[in-house]
């Protein structure tokens, strides 16, 4: 296959990638909510845990839940399970593309381990089974009744798996890792766990029986951990534009904080759907740790201070030497067919003109050149933040 139907595949992925993740959290957004927002009715019925009035394009809607099941089953059920699944899908696919289908540029960093591409594809795949797997014996095991608990391991584990990753990949595909486990943690969840729990429910209702509660506790509690893992997920999805973050020496200390800061903000709007308050310290410390990641990501221990001068001709040699390959109208490096996200480097002009992306990417952070590829040393890091530092002066 050609780079640039690569492309297009990548495109065509990532486009259903994002639609079905928007149906399946805006789904699950919705049903959290409504959950959170259901009141007892004026009479109560049996069987009935609550009920909801909305209004929506132009129409009223009444919802009312069952705490186990309605006494007869509806002709018709509906189920939401395929935005899930789908998901899921065009994610791993999309992940098949760009970090297996391109495992030397974006998976494998050598400076981090030298893997060959089949041995870190295995590793990716492996860390995800074996992370469902982990996760599910936790929950099975008797700390799952013990919700704030569970989620303390939860989260260091994962704080774990984001350290590790971080040893074993390149510092982006170590983020969209974690992103990745949990994805498929949540998935599995829904076709392991919540449906076919869902299902043994129905079948004893058509043979006539009460439906046990404990399938309905069980996929309870996996629902409540997807609704937590929504915030984090997407951040480590989208993470990979963000070199400031994965691109950091202390980059699993970063994510582990934006972690908390979703689980935070997500808590606040829980709280505040089911009526117990608008808890706005909630917020206030997620601001405030937002503060603080903006100071750790000023920090660098690596580079703080670019002193000394750098002319354009000698910053010119390094570009040409260590970017180019990639970075030009006609790139010469296999695998890229066009001048990755649009960015040049061929002319002063154009280097000046993406002199803060520059910083952004290969002096602040060594997010450029992927994986080292073009093996760029500090000291051409440095000479390239000196020229940014003194102004990007082309003449
Ligand atoms: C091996 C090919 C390759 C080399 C060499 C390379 N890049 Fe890149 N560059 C890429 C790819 C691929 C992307 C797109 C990454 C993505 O999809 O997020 C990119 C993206 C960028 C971006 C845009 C980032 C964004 O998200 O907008 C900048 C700026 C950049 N590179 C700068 C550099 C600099 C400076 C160098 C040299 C020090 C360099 N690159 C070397 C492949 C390369």
């Amino acid at each position: 296959m050609t780079d640039l139907s690569l492309d297009w595949l990548n495109l065509v992925l990532r486009w259903m990638h994002l639609v079905f993740g928007i149906a399946w959290i805006g789904s699950s957004f919705f049903f959290v909510w409504l959950d959170n927002s259901l009141r007892q009715g004026q009479q109560p019925k049996s069987g009935v845990l609550g009920e909801a009035w909305m209004i929506h394009g132009g129409g009223f809607y009444f919802t009312e839940k069952y705490s186990v099941a309605p006494p007869q089953l509806p002709p018709e059920l509906h189920w939401f399970k395929y935005e899930s699944y789908f998901t899921w899908l065009s994610g791993f696919f999309l992940l098949g593309v760009l970090y297996y289908a391109g495992a030397d540029l974006y998976l494998i960093d050598p400076n981090v381990l030298p893997l060959s591409a089949p041995a870190a594809i295995g590793i990716s795949v492996a860390s995800l089974i074996l992370g469902w797997i982990v996760y599910d014996r936790l929950c099975k095991s008797p700390l799952g009744n013990n919700t704030a608990l569970l989620a303390c391991i939860g989260f260091v584990m994962l704080v774990a798996a984001t350290y590790g990753y971080a040893q074993v990949f390149s510092a982006r595909a170590a983020y969209l890792h974690v992103g990745a486990l949990l994805g498929t943690i949540m998935t599995a969840n829904v076709a392991m766990v919540i449906i076919p729990n869902q299902k043994k429910a129905v079948a004893q209702m058509l043979a006539g029986q009460t439906p046990d509660p404990a399938y309905g506790k069980q996929a309870k509690q996996r629902s409540l951990h997807n609704n937590y893992l929504t915030l984090p997920v997407l951040f480590a999805m989208i993470s990979n534009h963000y070199p400031m973050t994965y691109g950091h020496p202390y980059g699993w200390v970063i994510l582990a904080v934006v972690m908390i800061i979703g689980g935070l903000v997500r808590h606040f709007f829980n709280l505040k759907n089911q009526g117990r308050g608008q808890r706005y310290e909630f917020l206030a410390v997620s601001f405030a740790l937002v503060i603080g990641l903006v100071f750790f990501t000023a920090w660098d221990p690596r580079r703080s201070d670019f002193a000394g001068d750098a002319g354009i001709e000698e910053v010119q040699k390094v570009v040409a030497s260590r970017c180019t390959a990639c970075h030009a109208a006609r790139p010469t490096f296999d695998g890229i067919a066009e001048a990755p996200k649009g960015v040049m480097l061929e002319t002063p002009q154009q280097m000046r003109r993406f002199a803060a992306a520059i910083n952004q990417q290969a002096v602040r952070t060594e997010a450029m050149p992927p994986g080292n590829a073009t093996e760029m040393t500090d000291e051409e890091r440095q000479l390239l933040g000196a020229w940014i530092a003194a102004g990007a002066k082309i003449d």
